[in-house]
């Protein structure tokens, strides 16, 4: 079975569809990587040139992956809900039912920095090195998490 990951932020244009592109770019075909928004604002909508741009000169296309909004469905279809900074964690955390629901939800900068709640800053209202200092951040914690998959599936 493929194992499914979920890369949530507030408006799925800017950190998760980076997110989302990152991580796969570190992983083979069984995983199965998603991204959304809590907010609802940028449903169907491309991702901000600001992160394709920052993504293609990384050598990741995501031009072509489109918003969608997280629904309670996702607690099901995902194994793992990585989500950008603690708001998110406490609206993904709001609409879980229960504790199974819960213990997927995970800071995605824990897996750098464990237990320090620190967040992948919204770069939306700034310029490109905004963006620049997110990929940064994102790449950093993709390895780890590519890492911990790939090893814990070693016999997929
Ligand atoms: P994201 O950034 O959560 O990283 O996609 C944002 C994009 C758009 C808005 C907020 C955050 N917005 O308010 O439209």
């Amino acid at each position: 079975m493929a194992v499914k990951i979920l890369m949530v932020c507030l408006g799925n244009i800017c950190r998760s569809p980076l997110a989302e592109g990152i991580l796969r770019s570190k992983l083979p075909k069984n995983f199965i990587i998603d991204s959304v928004g809590t907010g609802n604002w940028h449903i169907g909508n491309p991702p901000d040139p600001r992160s394709v741009k920052i993504a293609s000169e990384k050598g990741i296309d995501i031009s072509n992956l489109r918003g969608r909004q997280f629904s309670t469905q996702d607690f099901i279809n995902f194994d793992c809900i990585y989500v950008m900074d603690n708001q998110n964690h406490k609206d993904v955390i709001a609409l879980a039912t229960t504790e199974a629901e819960k213990s997927k939800v995970k800071l995605i900068l824990d897996e750098l920095f464990p237990n320090e709640n620190v967040d992948v800053p919204d770069p939306y209202f700034g310029l490109q090195d905004g963006f620049e200092k997110v990929y940064d951040m994102l790449d950093a914690a993709c390895n780890v998490i590519a890492d911990k998959l790939l090893k814990e599936n070693s016999t997929l």
